[in-house]
């Protein structure tokens, strides 16, 4: 064995000897690893100082006879001296080495060029050690901490987050998603501390030569891709909880968090077990770990054996956490375990189709929930919130299709966005719905058998669901899925079919064309077809919960709309509802006169004869055919007008949030003084009949009644309608003066965030201060939240220019994680709108660099300036803003232009609208 030595310890980064010519986004094919073995030492005991060092053994197959290894690699100082190179087969082994080494910085190549050419067919391993910091970026191998109340002390903990392109950044390694390989995870700490990973705990033997420190092995994991390792060294607590087939469960939080873990340890086994038995194949692993990490960028993250999560969303007070939070932690949790199917066993080949990924976790969450939560009724409000959003997104020109072509890392993250998600859940929760539950039942499962632990693209689903559709008859022979879905899945945006019927003769023409919000571009000049599978059901029959298709919207091979006309339609005294239960993702149009039959019933006792997704449904396509100028308001708010007999949460939601963005504009408007009138009119009614925010909620039965007290209480206090104002202030100074605050808390669970909005609103310095101390005082992450966003509904100017600085303050008492909520608080609130903005345009570049390198996080700080910008002249101050900033904006391409163009739709708003609606309210009583 020759040794190659460069120099005794050499930055990868600044010190290797050439850079190489090597520039492709992925990384080459000769090579491929077979298996890692990781060891990484973590010294923290002086957290000014923290490191780790490690070595890495991969085991590599050459596929084509190769002079070079490359593999990904980022800020980690390699000691080149330590770099061995052996062949492991064979009997006539040939002595490599590495000749010299050189970086590609663009994608975080390091590349090791070899002695002697590695052959196909061969087996090598390769040895290289390592070091580097321990972070606090929330990002590769990074540092948390919290505070240790008893000791009065900041305890530490490490933890990894790496999807999507950070395992790089804590091993060299081939870090793209299809090279799965088996995992031997080695970790070295202070023996005081618990390590975790993957996969349980082999055995653990002291530190050859620090005293106190010792290695614990991990057993080899089941093969996977290098952005689902984790590891971390924590002195946490834990609950157990076991699975059915008797592995073990555990959930981790801080010490002083530990009774928080209830319900995440019940209903965390619970979904899996479902899972299991809906897709037909057991949990692989041995154990199941999840853990509270409290510094933490994203919600959670799927990590197979070991889910890590932000307190707020796995941990859950009985006594601090609301309905809401509760709902939220399940769907989380329910999101991260279906991932341990759908990502961790069948991963997607390339980023391209993340959407597989995420997609198919929002969607089959919402089975998991609706499944051990039938009391909450969520499935009809989980698919309805996924497609709302994505009505949103996908309506402005610059949204893109579901898959779509990524190179950069920066890409990537863009990546993980409402189309991969909510539009991703919407097309699979069509599918669902048009195939029926058997034929995608057993498609799923012949798609996962056939693709586990290996790698997957759209095409093999499409694949397995045709097989399993054409053999139940679920589709006609000469559909497939592939053509069908590719027409979702490939075309950025979604239709609206226009419905005009033929009274006379009982029959309707339906055409197509894609939705887009903004005016000013031409939406047949925009072509696109979708295979729009068509149900629908009438006065008559009102057979809502028939969603297989009656028919089919159709398109040629040149993928050109086909026209379509529909008979055996009702006389001309009753509608027709097309797109029952919101069955697949596209607005419908209808004539005046199908409308005016809709308004008719909505208005009557019989509102509740048309289902209630497709009540959501028609007051949200009317609002948008209203803002686009489709419909006029007058039409629209005649069908709002039925909500005061309305008592189901879900339309109540579509509306308001619909009216909310009409609201951010018109506040600024002197028409404000009609819009305030025109929204108490609509909220005071059912706020008094559903007793205000008066009662205790604990009689409450129906669980969405309580969320639907919430969002009416939320809205009258914040239009001052009835006794809110005065009763949410008479409970805050009730806890005031509480002579122990921090453990008696007299407001109601579910509505703290209206009552401690509406007090700081309409109070003083003090209450503030008051709510700030109970702030640092709080020990569960959904109160501090709740707080956080009530702090940030003062109308003090001084007060919420202080919580903006507080906010960015990388030493203050707000965790970076939780800033971008902060900040969005701030700008949603009138007076601090202007001030978040300046503040913004003033910071932009110190902002940026707070956020790296995770600009996703810096893009939440987008929507509240966006929301508020409707005039030409502020649209094309942000432009040149935008423009000039561009450094600032490095990696957010995608989120700028989608600001710039929904503040272009704001304008076209307020230039074509704002007068038509503002005398359209007035007339409404
Ligand atoms: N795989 C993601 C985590 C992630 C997001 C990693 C972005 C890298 C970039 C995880 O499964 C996820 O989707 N988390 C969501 C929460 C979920 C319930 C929608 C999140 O973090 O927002
Ligand atoms: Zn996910």
């Amino acid at each position: 064995m020759k040794w190659f030595m460069l120099l005794a310890v050499a930055s990868a980064v600044g010190l290797a000897s050439c850079d190489s010519n090597y520039n492709h986004y992925r990384l080459p094919t000769a090579i491929r690893p077979q298996k890692y073995q990781l060891s990484i030492l973590t010294l923290m005991e002086h957290p000014q100082e923290s490191t780790f060092n490690g070595t890495m053994k991969i085991l590599i197959e050459v596929l084509e006879n190769t002079r070079n290894i490359t593999l990904h690699s980022k800020d980690l100082t390699i000691d080149e001296s330590q770099t061995t190179l052996s062949q492991v087969n064979g009997s006539q082994k040939q002595d490599n080495c590495v000749s010299s080494t050189a970086v590609n910085p663009n994608h975080d190549y390091y590349i090791l060029n070899t002695c002697q050419e590695l052959l196909a067919g061969n087996v090598y391993e390769l040895t290289m050690s390592f070091s580097a910091d321990l972070n606090a970026q929330l990002e590769g191998y990074y540092r948390s901490s919290y505070e240790d109340p008893e000791a009065n002390e900041t305890r530490w903990i490490t933890i990894t987050q790496f999807e999507p392109a950070s395992a790089r950044l804590a091993f060299p390694c081939f870090d793209e998603p299809n090279y799965k390989a088996p995992f031997v995870v080695t970790l070295g700490h202070h023996k005081k501390y618990n390590a975790l990973s993957n996969m349980p705990v082999k055995k653990t033997k002291p530190h050859e030569s620090l005293p106190d420190y010792v290695w614990t092995e991990f057993e080899e994991s089941v093969p996977m891709s290098t952005y689902l390792v984790a590891y971390s060294i924590n002195d946490f607590s834990h609950k157990p909880s076991t699975l059915s087939n008797g592995a073990l469960f555990r959930t981790w939080a801080r010490p002083n968090a530990i009774d928080q873990c209830v319900y995440a340890s019940e209903f965390g086994p619970k979904v899996l077990q479902f899972y299991e038995e809906l897709f037909g194949i057991k949990f692989p692993l041995p154990k199941m770990d999840q853990i509270a990490v409290p510094d933490f960028f994203a919600g959670a993250m799927e990590n197979w054996g070991l889910v890590t999560y932000r307190e707020s969303a796995l941990l859950f007070s009985p006594e601090h956490s609301a309905l809401d939070d509760k709902q939220h932690t399940a769907e989380v949790l329910a999101h991260e375990l279906a991932h341990q199917w759908f990502g961790n066993l069948v991963t997607m080949k390339w980023w391209t189709d993340l959407w597989l990924n995420e997609g198919f976790a929002t969607y089959v969450a919402t089975l998991g929930l609706a499944h051990v939560h039938p009391e909450w009724r969520s499935l009809d409000k989980e698919s309805v919130s996924n497609l709302l959003t994505l009505f949103r997104k996908d309506s402005l020109e610059s949204s893109h299709p579901i898959s779509r072509p990524i190179q950069l890392v920066s890409e990537i993250f863009e990546n993980f966005d409402a189309i991969a998600y909510e539009k991703g859940s919407s097309v699979i929760r069509m599918m669902h719905l048009f195939l029926g539950e058997e034929a995608f039942r057993s498609g799923l499962k012949s798609y996962l058998q056939m693709y586990k632990y290996k790698n997957a693209e759209q095409d093999n689903l499409w694949e397995s669901l045709t097989q399993a559709a054409h053999k139940n008859g679920a589709l006609p022979k000469d559909f497939d899925i592939k053509t069908i879905m590719d027409s979702w899945t490939l075309q950025t945006g979604y239709p609206v079919i226009d419905v005009t019927r033929d009274y006379a003769a009982g029959s309707a023409e339906l055409t197509q064309e894609r939705y887009l919000l903004n005016t000013e571009v031409s939406r047949s000049h925009n072509g696109g077809c979708w295979w729009v599978p068509l149900s629908y059901t009438t006065q008559s029959k009102l057979d809502f919960n028939n969603t297989s298709p009656e028919d089919w919207l159709e398109c040629n091979k040149d993928g050109q709309r086909l026209p379509k006309k529909i008979g055996n339609l009702p006389g001309a005294d009753q509608w027709v509802i097309f797109n029952t239960k919101l069955s697949a993702p596209y607005k419908v149009n209808y004539d005046a006169k199908n409308w005016k039959l809709l308004i008719r019933t909505l208005n009557s006792k019989d509102f509740e004869s048309i289902h209630l997704v497709n009540r959501a449904q028609l007051i949200d396509d009317v609002l948008y055919f209203a803002w686009t100028g489709e419909q006029d308001y007058e039409t629209a708010l005649g069908v709002i007008e039925y909500l005061h007999r309305e008592r189901e949460l879900l339309p109540w939601r579509v509306a308001l949030d619909n009216l909310k963005l009409l609201n951010r504009i018109i506040r600024q408007t002197p028409k404000y003084g009609s819009f305030k009138r025109f929204i108490k009119k609509l909220i005071t009614p059912i706020y008094e009949d559903l007793n205000g925010i008066n009662d205790t909620f604990s009689t409450i039965q129906e669980k969405d009644q309580i969320l639907l007290k919430t969002t009416v209480g939320t809205w009258a206090c914040g239009y001052q309608a009835s006794d809110c104002v005065p009763r949410a202030v008479e409970y805050f100074r009730k806890w005031q003066t509480d002579p122990n605050p921090d453990e008696n808390n007299p407001v109601p669970i579910d509505i703290r965030n209206i009552v401690y909005c509406t007090a700081i609103e309409h109070g003083s310095d003090n209450d503030w201060e008051f709510l700030w101390s109970r702030y640092l005082k709080a020990n569960v992450a959904s109160e501090k939240l709740t707080i956080l966003d009530a702090l940030s509904c003062s109308q003090e100017v001084w007060l919420l220019q202080r919580l903006l600085e507080m906010t960015f303050d990388p030493k203050g008492d707000i965790r970076k994680q939780d800033s971008a909520w902060v900040f969005t608080s701030v700008a949603a609130n009138e007076v601090g709108f202007l001030l978040a903005k300046k503040y913004f345009m003033d910071n932009v570049e110190s902002i940026y660099k707070f956020y790296h390198p995770l600009p996703k996080v810096f893009s939440r700080l987008l929507p509240p300036l966006y929301e508020q910008i409707f005039n030409r002249i502020d649209y094309n101050e942000f432009k040149d803003f935008v423009a000039n900033s561009r450094d600032s904006f490095k990696g957010l391409e995608q989120a700028t232009q989608q600001a710039l163009e929904i503040m272009l739709t704001n304008v076209q708003w307020n230039e074509r609208n704002y007068a038509n609606f503002s005398s359209a309210i007035r007339e409404f009583h």
